[in-house]
């Protein structure tokens, strides 16, 4: 029993960090890389997507304290994950930081668990992530069978040239009478993994390469629709005068509006930031991840918290809070300006911007996976490398096919509840975990020190946990069941080809 918790031993942990090869991964990220890895995994569908919803639904104008808030519920994690990336710069996360200090078997179910964060994330985004070419396509008077553009049952409706659900449809508008289908398979977003898979197989700086162009891309249309909004609200005060009164709407019940609205709004937009810790999955990739993992996991939580803030800004100025629970609140602001390309230009940014956050999930999701299996806690052709491209390729096919099948089956928001959760999870795990270390390990060197320990950990457990309670008790039990199942892999697979416990019974022999 006492196997279970084996921790695995920092020196084991540094020798894998040394180790060089065609075995190994291959070490080409420097900070701007990591930096936009992880702008590249964070703004996406909840910036393009969410924000809508969190003012509409919850928070009104304040949306934007809804993003601070979240966004100092992830600075915490943050912390902690750069001390950690910076410590153990194994790709492996909090899989490895869990190995490392709360022993073999809640590491493996951190790393069952971020299957959620990772691959159920790049689903998730890859739903959304078809919505919008599919409405960009159909701008241009482009039209796939609408049956496969979305999941078993959906029904869409013909209305202004698009097919659109019917919560998308002009409010109090009636569907009766309009051309509908009823969706089969979402093949879109099953092709889009695919896509992603493939990119992922043929190379690290590939990857990293093709993710910097598209996050420029996607940077670029958040800059623009800023300079549009910012110039358009200098020239009409009024309206945001208008549109930004009062500021915290009155209270309409649990949730919506009111100081309780922006703490649901936070809860609901916490999605947003999901992705600045798949930083530290790259960090056996990084040139010099002592220095560089802080930068690039720190960097990207500033810079991502100042651009939402900015963004909710100005769209709750441009556009009355109460009219933005649309599929594309970002395009609906930009519209409000009068610029007609506009909305087209949003679309394509975000279509660029949802295909760089599916590229780092499923990129992190391999890594996550190598790491286990070199471990021995997974199947060996999940740690082997590929030696002409340098990666994880077999990992990187077998999680693509699977994960392709999720958005193409499965409603964007279950899974983003799903990925919630796991991402939740593993934040108050991180945290716990740089506690203990702290206190078994006091005098190690660390390159990057988390502020104020113990008070920083136990700020970021407890708000990881107040944002569990807040979901619903339908994803708290398939998380469960997912847990389970992970439980069944583990001791028929893991606890006997695990190289700790093997390493273990040899000393003792
Ligand atoms: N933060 C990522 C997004 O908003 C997951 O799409």
């Amino acid at each position: 029993m006492a196997k279970l918790w084996a921790v695995k031993p920092m020196s084991a942990l540094m020798n894998e960090a040394r180790e060089e090869g065609e075995h190994q991964l291959k070490r080409a990220l420097g900070p701007v890389n990591l930096i936009t890895l992880g702008i590249g995994a964070v703004i996406g569908a909840g910036i393009f997507v969410l924000t809508g919803q969190a003012a509409a639904l919850h928070a009104g104008p304040a949306v934007a304290l809804s993003f601070v808030l979240a966004g100092v519920t992830c600075a915490f994690a943050g912390l902690c994950y750069a001390e950690f990336a910076a410590l153990i710069p194994i790709a492996g996360s909090a899989y490895t930081y869990g190995y490392a200090t709360l022993g073999e078997f809640v590491a493996w179910m951190i790393g069952w668990d971020l299957v959620l964060e990772y691959a159920f994330g790049a689903a998730t985004v890859a739903s959304g992530w078809s919505g919008y070419l599919v409405s960009l396509l159909q701008d241009f008077h482009i039209y796939l069978p609408p049956q496969l553009t979305t999941t078993y049952g959906d029904v869409l409706y013909f209305y202004n040239a698009h097919w659109l659900p019917a919560g998308s449809m002009p409010m109090g508008m009636s569907t009766a009478g309009l051309q509908h289908v009823t969706g089969i398979f979402n093949l879109v977003a099953f092709l889009a993994i695919l896509a992603v898979t493939v990119v992922l197989v043929v190379g690290i700086e590939e990857s990293a390469n093709l993710n910097t162009a598209m996050v420029m891309i996607k940077l670029s249309v958040v800059g623009v629709f800023l300079v549009i909004g910012i110039g358009f609200l200098l020239r009409h005060p009024h309206l945001a005068h208008m549109n930004w009164h009062p500021f915290v709407p009155p209270s309409e019940g649990s949730g919506r509006y009111g100081w309780g609205g922006i703490s649901a709004g936070a809860a609901s937009i916490f999605f947003a930031y999901i992705g600045f810790d798949a930083v530290s999955t790259a960090a056996q990739e990084a040139k010099d991840p002592q220095r560089d993992m802080p930068i690039g996991i720190l960097g990207t939580l500033v810079i991502c918290t100042i651009l939402y803030i900015m963004v909710s800004m100005v769209l709750t100025g441009l556009v009355s809070y109460r009219m933005l629970d649309v599929a594309d609140p970002m395009a609906l602001g930009i519209d409000a300006t009068g610029v007609r390309w506009g909305s087209i230009l949003v679309k394509i940014g975000a279509v660029f911007g949802l295909a760089t956050v599916m590229l780092v999930m499923l990129l992190a999701q391999s890594r996550i996976f190598f790491s286990m299996s070199r471990d021995g806690l997974l199947w060996r052709w999940a740690g082997k490398i590929h030696p002409r491209f340098r990666t994880p390729y077999l990992s990187n096919i077998v999680v693509g096919c699977i994960v392709a099948f999720l958005p193409a089956l499965f409603p964007i928001n279950r899974l983003a509840e799903l990925v919630n959760m796991g991402t939740l999870l593993a934040f108050a795990i991180v945290c716990a975990g740089v506690w203990i270390l702290r206190r078994r390990l006091p005098d190690m060197h660390r390159p990057f020190k988390t502020p104020w320990v113990p008070l920083v950990p136990i700020l970021g457990i407890l708000t990881a946990l107040y944002l569990i309670w807040t979901l619903p008790a339908l994803t708290k039990e398939v998380v469960v069941l997912w847990l389970i199942i992970g439980l069944a892999i583990y001791f028929t697979y893991s606890v006997k080809h695990s190289k700790v416990q093997k390493a273990l019974g040899t000393e003792r022999k």
